[in-house]
């Protein structure tokens, strides 16, 4: 579609693309998203940028460090425990064993060792994969093809508990994520977990507290890796440096559908190699074993089960935690004070294919309050005065501002100035010097994080607000009504129901923070 020159500054032209439809979902990215596709022969332009930064991060990160290397890690871990000031040292817990140990490598425990799995296997190759857990025998005999040293497990409670582990990755099922994660940081554990962090506000929190507890000795990342993509920086550049004038609205959609009819009734047994009852875990009802929970393919099951409000959050927790991280990144919200959500008809069983939320955010140091809003299952944001159609965007982001639209996807971006006031004045764009620099790889960047400066780009404070943030507004939709929320306290004020939501309870033997 061609869009006025006048009027429309186009960075990089959103040149929008039919969906390729497979197997009812639709292909929505080009090599990037993990999620679904990786087209082979497609190669990008910042995928190949990605190659240069990811030779140097290899370089930098060798696993057979120079003596050279070596020297620098230890001076600059020292000089980081200076800089921290106290008596008392405190090592990061991947410190003696990581960056700074004889073999320079992280001692790491994988859970989930198939499906989405197998998408960190080639970025944990580098380290020493020591345990290996997953509920499928079959797909633990997978996982020990690529690691045939690791110990195994079916349990990840007791995956956990070997001794000299550094690190964990988990690649489970989302109503798995934060118990993981809590008991892995309880451990003393790094831990990269894939998204959603939490399937409600309250695991969302209980993770990121203590997260916080625990951010001086150990790195998180939630699996948004497509936060690597550089127009991330480009987006939050814009609207940071005033482009579209005063921030006053962000957008973000999704455009997957799964519509399911409700839990599946019992079929058959389950397969020996598979431990079902371990499965469910923390479940607390009894949902009878069906094939259909384990039928898609590797990488794309998730979809098998993500709708039901007992195992995800259906796209919320899907599509949605990549989604709002590209708005997420460039406005710097904390908690929302305000949820709404509308959408379909309740189902008991099922989340909703279709659904918005609205949430109101207060000013902070450089913007003054605004709304975020999420749009799912074929719901949609007006597109701005007919300019763009962003029905033909399937998963993206606009800002609204005083002086007009930015309107982005995962690695384009469109800026359109509004009305004969929006001069551009107003937009300061920064000088090179202050351009962010690109993160490199992403899961790179978390295993670089272990062995030294803990900094990750979507560790579990941003990512954990984020993710609470939405599950607030599933909360919303479910109880029908605009909710007051005190994200202090953790509390919606008005609304007794509600705050009943916040949290469900689990079977008996299992603990969120154990
Ligand atoms: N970041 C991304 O782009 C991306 C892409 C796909 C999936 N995901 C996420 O990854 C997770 C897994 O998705 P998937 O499609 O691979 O799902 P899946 O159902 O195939 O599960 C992955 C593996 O985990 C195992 N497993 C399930 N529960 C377990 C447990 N309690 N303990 C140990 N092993 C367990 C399964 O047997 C399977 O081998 C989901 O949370 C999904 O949201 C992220």
């Amino acid at each position: 579609m061609d869009l006025p020159a006048t009027a429309i500054i186009a960075e990089r032209l959103v040149k929008a693309r039919p969906s390729q439809q497979t197997g009812g979902i639709k292909r929505h990215c080009r090599g990037k998203c993990g999620e679904l596709c990786s087209p082979k022969g497609v190669v990008l332009s910042y995928a190949r940028d990605n190659i240069a930064q990811r030779k140097e991060l290899d370089k930098a990160m060798s696993t057979k460090p120079s003596k050279k290397n070596k020297s620098v890690g230890r001076r600059d871990f020292l000089k980081s425990a200076a800089v921290a000031g106290a008596g008392l040292i405190i090592l990061p817990s991947g410190v003696l064993s990581g960056a700074n140990a004889p073999s320079n490598k992280l001692n790491i425990a994988m859970i989930g060792t198939w499906g989405r799995g197998e998408a960190h296997f080639g970025a944990l190759k580098s380290e020493n994969v020591v345990a290996l857990c997953d509920v499928n025998e079959d797909h633990l005999a997978f996982g020990a093809q690529h690691f045939p040293k690791a110990q195994k497990y079916v349990d990840w409670r007791k995956c956990l508990d070997q001794k000299g582990l550094d690190a964990v990755v988990c690649c489970t099922t989302d109503f798995t994520h934060a118990f993981v994660a809590n008991w892995a940081l309880n451990r003393g554990l790094h831990i990269y977990c894939e998204k959603p962090l939490a399937n409600t506000v309250e695991e969302a929190r209980v993770v990121r507290a203590n997260y916080l507890k625990n951010k001086k000795k150990l790195a998180t990342q939630v699996g948004t890796q497509r936060h690597e993509i550089e127009n991330f920086n480009r987006v939050r550049e814009l609207v940071q440096d005033g482009a579209i004038g005063e921030l006053q609205a962000v957008f973000a959609w999704g455009d997957r559908k799964i519509p399911r009819p409700g839990y599946l009734p019992a079929q058959g047994e389950p397969p020996k190699t598979l431990h079902y009852d371990l499965w469910l875990g923390p479940v607390a009802a009894d949902h009878p074993y069906n094939p259909g929970y384990f039928s898609g393919g590797p990488g794309a099951n998730c979809l098998s089960w993500n709708m039901y409000w007992d195992f995800g959050s259906g796209q919320i927790g899907d599509m949605g935690s990549h989604t709002m991280d590209l708005a997420w990144n460039a406005i710097d919200a904390g908690l929302p004070t305000s949820a709404e959500g509308t959408g379909e008809k309740f189902n008991p069983d099922v989340t909703p294919v279709e659904l918005t939320m609205k949430f109101e955010h207060p000013a902070n140091d450089w913007r003054k309050a605004i709304t975020v809003s999420w749009y799912q299952g074929g719901a949609m944001p007006n597109s701005p005065g007919g300019m763009i159609d962003l029905r033909r965007i399937g998963h993206g982001v606009m800002f609204k501002g005083s002086k007009g639209h930015l309107v982005a996807d995962f690695d384009s971006r469109v800026l359109i100035p509004w009305g004969g006031g929006a001069d551009m004045t107003y937009y300061k764009p920064r000088t090179k010097d202050k351009v962010i620099p690109a993160m490199g790889n992403f899961q790179q960047e978390w295993i670089k994080a272990c062995k030294g400066n803990l900094k990750t780009s979507c560790d579990f404070d941003y990512s954990g607000k984020m993710i609470e943030q939405m599950l607030l507004g599933l909360v919303a939709y479910r109880v029908g009504e605009k909710i007051q929320y005190d994200g202090q306290a953790g509390k919606v004020t008005n609304n007794a129901k509600a705050n009943d939501l916040l949290k469900r309870e689990y079977r008996q033997g299992w603990t969120l923070n154990g």
